[in-house]
């Protein structure tokens, strides 16, 4: 907020320092709130005009953006449509997201992730999207978007052959290329600048081919897709941006004309994060970086523990993979850090995981993840139950399979909590 004020761009504040210091003070001007440190919240339903012309050009700009002057201020109409503790959050969390051009912030993630796929596709259009993904995307990759004449073709292995196999079978009826890196929830990293040079090779004038990231598990802090071409970045901001296992919230962020198309099905569709939940985003925010190293942190300790432990068969997280391996070399080349997502296989199958799950005593026993607590969960049975048999079946997603998310809590402790529950494994 603060469009009008011509000196200074709060949505663009302090251009030469890094994010974590340039999101404690974007998209907020003080002098607007009586000077107020903190951004107060706007708990309005609709916005005074101060002239029958100031309300005709405010609707006016809502479906003409282009026409908008550049010192220009586009007005509040409505809530549904724009608020200010929307577009505050949407400016901060554009300055974490390097080389995005404009964020939209939505009500959940599915809800981003749904939004984005009415706006930008139509009927006749194909998604291809790497498998497995969280169980909601499943659903509506699956059984909501075929309704509405859109198809969706999973890609069950990160090797770049499968797609390109799939993009010279559809050709040009592919629309998107939808990748979670890693995958939710067997942490699978997908070659991001591969996807986009092999979406660039197949796109046409008429016909671009949009790369869309859920960038959920390791954005914004370890992994950012856009500098390295996507065009769009979807989040789940229920996880590590709000942090605390408090609220449900997700964005898009990506060229200034898709988001602007994303926005104007928001409005339309209804799809508002009330003022309160954008002001807890934006509070979190101010520690996102913070809080994900030190889980991150947390995790490589945890993760060494489990490698090592009799009753575990493998680990699936960055720190413990063979260094050879290609699944390293993708994230070597594309994070900044390895997360706090870790998922594992028990010795046994449902009996013993289970029996895991339900001896922890300081870890808690709950699905989601990216919170300041550490959660764990069974995906075959929880997260992803939805899922049919033969996809799990060719992503390697079995009864044995517990997924961690670390918290911030002393990783000795957590350390502790699974030994004593792995020792009444039996
Ligand atoms: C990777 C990923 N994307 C999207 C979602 C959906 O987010 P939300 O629950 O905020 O709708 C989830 C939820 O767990 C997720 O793990």
């Amino acid at each position: 907020m603060g469009a009008g004020n011509k000196k200074f761009s709060w949505k663009n504040i302090h251009p030469n320092c890094k994010p974590t210091t340039r999101v404690l003070s974007a998209g907020y001007d003080p002098a607007f709130s009586e000077m107020s440190a903190k951004t107060p919240i706007f708990p309005t339903s609709t916005f005074l005009f101060k002239s029958a012309e100031h309300g005709e050009r405010f609707f006016h700009l809502m479906s003409h953006p282009e026409e908008r002057g550049e010192d220009e201020d586009p007005g509040l109409i409505y809530s549904r449509m724009n608020n200010p503790n929307m577009e505050i959050v949407e400016d901060k969390m554009l300055v974490m997201e390097p080389g995005a051009e404009d964020a939209v912030v939505l009500p959940s993630g599915m809800s981003a992730i749904s939004t984005m796929c009415l706006a930008l596709l139509k009927p006749g259009d194909i998604i291809i999207y790497s498998a497995p993904v969280y169980g909601g995307t499943e659903h509506l990759f699956e059984m909501i978007l075929p309704k509405f004449g859109i198809e969706t073709k999973p890609i069950y292995s990160p090797e770049i052959s499968e797609y390109r196999d799939n993009l010279d079978k559809y050709k040009e009826k592919i629309a998107m290329i939808f990748i979670e890196t890693p995958t939710n929830p067997t942490i699978v990293h997908t070659d991001i600048e591969e996807i986009i040079g092999l979406a660039g090779k197949y796109s046409s004038g008429e016909n671009k081919i949009k790369v869309a990231v859920d960038n959920t598990f390791m954005g914004p802090v370890f992994q950012n897709p856009i500098p390295l071409g996507a065009d769009l970045v979807v989040y789940s901001a229920t996880k590590f941006i709000g942090g605390h296992s408090d609220l449900i919230g997700g964005f898009v962020l990506g060229k200034k004309d898709d988001i602007w198309q994303i926005k104007s099905y928001r409005s339309v569709l209804g799809a508002t994060t009330d003022p309160f939940c954008c002001w807890m985003i934006s509070r979190s925010l101010e520690t996102i970086d913070l809080r994900m190293r030190k889980c991150a942190e947390n995790a490589t300790k945890i993760a060494a523990f489990l490698a090592d432990h009799p009753k575990i068969e493998k680990v699936v997280y960055p720190t413990v993979l063979n260094k050879e391996s290609s699944q390293y070399q993708i994230y070597e080349k594309q994070c900044k850090g390895p997360g706090a997502l870790i998922s594992f296989y028990i010795r046994g199958g449902k009996r013993e995981a289970f029996s895991l799950l339900d001896n922890v005593e300081i870890c808690k026993l709950a699905v989601s993840l990216g919170g300041t607590e550490t959660l764990i969960q069974h995906p075959r049975r929880m997260t992803h139950a939805e899922l049919s048999d033969d996809m799990c079946k060719r992503v390697g997603l079995t009864d044995s399979m517990v997924r961690l998310s670390v918290g911030v809590e002393d990783p000795d402790d957590i350390i502790e909590d699974l030994k004593k529950a792995l020792e009444k494994v039996r």
